[in-house]
């Protein structure tokens, strides 16, 4: 057997039960809220009993440590290099949330050895049994580990907002996907959540407008996850360095968030049989990493 499949066969006997719900979180623009969103998803779903996981792929200046004013000791390649393992690694937040910081790891990923990829599959089969969901907020912009991210995991949620060029880059960003020779719309739950709405039904009016065009050309059929409004508490959170559930309980960007959570976790039946888990997504984006080199 060689090295994938006796690592593929490893993390399937991990046992499809036990893993983790893997859900990406991307946009075509940045900017648009992808890890407010991440975080405040992150939290309403352990307020519903969830034990959840972020992975931030996000390099960018407010990311997830700045938003949950937590301070990452650690981070990804302190698995291989530093013999780490995988509960050390990971920060706790608020509402017991764990937080990886991807660090520098995520391009190195694509030149580690053989034994390095197997310590580092070893140890997120860990990740699988030890928490419900993994988020991985994947950064901005249609760079090649952000595609690669969206490409291996099963569940989407595409964060778009009212601004035309958030609209078109989240197409393009479609686009990109469907080009790839592995991209298979069966298999993957595309999810819009508009944010930054100013009026009730330019939520939906922004999906339709995406989903139009990326039926009739794509041949991908995405789901309305729902919005989240323009709130002024939304933006004084993150000053704050709270994450606007906790801060702001009964503001308006926090009751979308509720109802995004809860209608993500109703879900969970239909989304069980995507259950591969963050070993396999892990493994298949490596895969796609060094085949992108
Ligand atoms: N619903 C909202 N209402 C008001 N402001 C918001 C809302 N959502 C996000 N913002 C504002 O947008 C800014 C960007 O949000 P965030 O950092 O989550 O975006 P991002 O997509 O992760 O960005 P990047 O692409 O740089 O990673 C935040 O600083 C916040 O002030
Ligand atoms: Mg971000």
């Amino acid at each position: 057997m060689d090295q994938a499949s006796s690592l593929r066969q490893k993390v399937q006997e991990s046992g499809e039960a036990s893993n983790a719900r893997v859900i990406a979180v991307t946009s075509g623009k940045g900017g648009v809220g992808k890890t407010s969103l991440s975080v405040n998803l992150a939290m309403e779903m352990a307020a519903l009993g969830k034990k959840v996981v972020i992975f931030d792929a996000d390099f960018g200046l407010a990311n997830v440590e700045v938003m949950l004013g937590i301070r990452p000791t650690h981070n990804l390649l302190d698995l291989i290099h530093n013999n780490k393992t995988m509960p050390e690694i990971i920060t706790k937040g608020p509402m017991g949330i764990g937080f990886i910081s991807g660090g520098s790891g995520v391009s190195e990923l694509a030149s580690l050895d053989k034994n390095s990829i197997k310590l580092l599959i070893t140890e997120m089969v860990k990740l699988d049994k030890m928490y419900d969901v993994v988020i991985i907020d994947t950064g901005a912009g249609i760079t090649d580990s952000v595609m690669e991210f969206v490409m291996v995991s099963p569940e989407v949620l595409l964060v778009v907002t009212p601004e035309p060029t958030s609209i078109t880059d989240a197409y393009s960003l479609l686009k990109v996907l469907r080009r790839k020779d592995d991209f298979n719309p069966l298999y993957k739950s595309i999810k819009v959540v508009s944010n930054r709405i100013t009026e009730d039904d330019e939520g939906e009016e922004i999906f339709g407008k995406i989903n139009t065009v990326s039926s009739k050309f794509l041949n991908t059929k995405l789901e309305y996850l729902g919005s989240v409004p323009q709130d002024k508490s939304a933006s004084l959170a993150i000053i704050e360095q709270k994450p606007v559930v906790s801060a702001y309980p009964n503001c308006q960007a926090t009751k979308a968030i509720k109802e995004l959570a809860a209608k993500l976790l109703d879900n969970e039946q239909e989304e069980y049989k995507k259950k591969d888990g963050i070993a396999k997504v892990f493994l298949d984006f490596i895969k796609f990493r060094k085949r992108s080199r």
